[in-house]
């Protein structure tokens, strides 16, 4: 289950897939739509910009220890959002990170997209997944409090919360 076709809540019917090498080109105009702060709140640092490498870096990805799932909007072929899953050193767990365009915010995609990040977590057999939320990101923290995730602060960073989901208690049948 890589790719499935949803209508949000608010009519926009979007192509949910892996995010390919190709897809770098949608990168600049999915990013000058998206918020300083929205950038900050994903990569913890106040950023104008991702410059050309990083993009570079977040489409080369190696898919036997890392996913990642874009969002296109079947209208006009445009970048909604993306969610990244990278394997840690053991193999056994997985540490997610999320962006979406920042209009599209509220519409229903970010929970979309990390129900279809988790079930496929629980597919490939990873034990858990996991993630670092900034405590001021209360629609985050209360959308993976929503999907069962366990949150306590960051032992190793202050402001941070680190959210759990221990793929265990997800039911089999994940569908979204
Ligand atoms: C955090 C982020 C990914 C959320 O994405 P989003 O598309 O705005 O979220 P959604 O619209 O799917 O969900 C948010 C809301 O709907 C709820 N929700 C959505 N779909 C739902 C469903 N099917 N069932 C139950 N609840 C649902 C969520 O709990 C939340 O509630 P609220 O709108 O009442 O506050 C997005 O805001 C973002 O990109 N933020 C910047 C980057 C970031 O913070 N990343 C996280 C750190 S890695």
């Amino acid at each position: 289950m890589l790719e499935r076709h949803v209508t949000l809540r608010t009519g926009e019917k979007v192509h949910i897939r892996p995010l390919m090498v190709a897809d770098a080109a949608l990168y600049p105009n999915f990013l000058a739509d998206v918020t300083r702060e929205d950038l900050r709140l994903r990569f913890f640092v106040v950023m104008r910009e991702l410059a050309p490498a990083i993009i570079d870096r977040l489409v080369h990805y190696d898919p036997a220890v890392a996913m990642a799932f874009i969002a296109i909007d079947e209208k006009d072929g445009r970048m909604l959002g993306v969610v990244r899953l990278h394997d840690d050193a053991s193999g056994e767990n997985g540490e997610f990170a999320i962006l979406m365009r920042s209009w599209l915010k509220g519409h229903g995609l970010g929970w979309l997209m990390m129900k279809h990040m988790i079930a496929y977590a629980k597919e490939k057999g990873l034990r858990s997944v996991h993630g670092q939320v900034l405590c001021e990101n209360t629609t985050m923290l209360q959308m993976c409090a929503e999907l069962g995730f366990h949150s306590i602060d960051d032992p190793n960073e202050q402001g941070v919360k680190y959210v759990e989901l221990p793929l265990a208690e997800v039911p089999a049948e994940v569908t979204i």
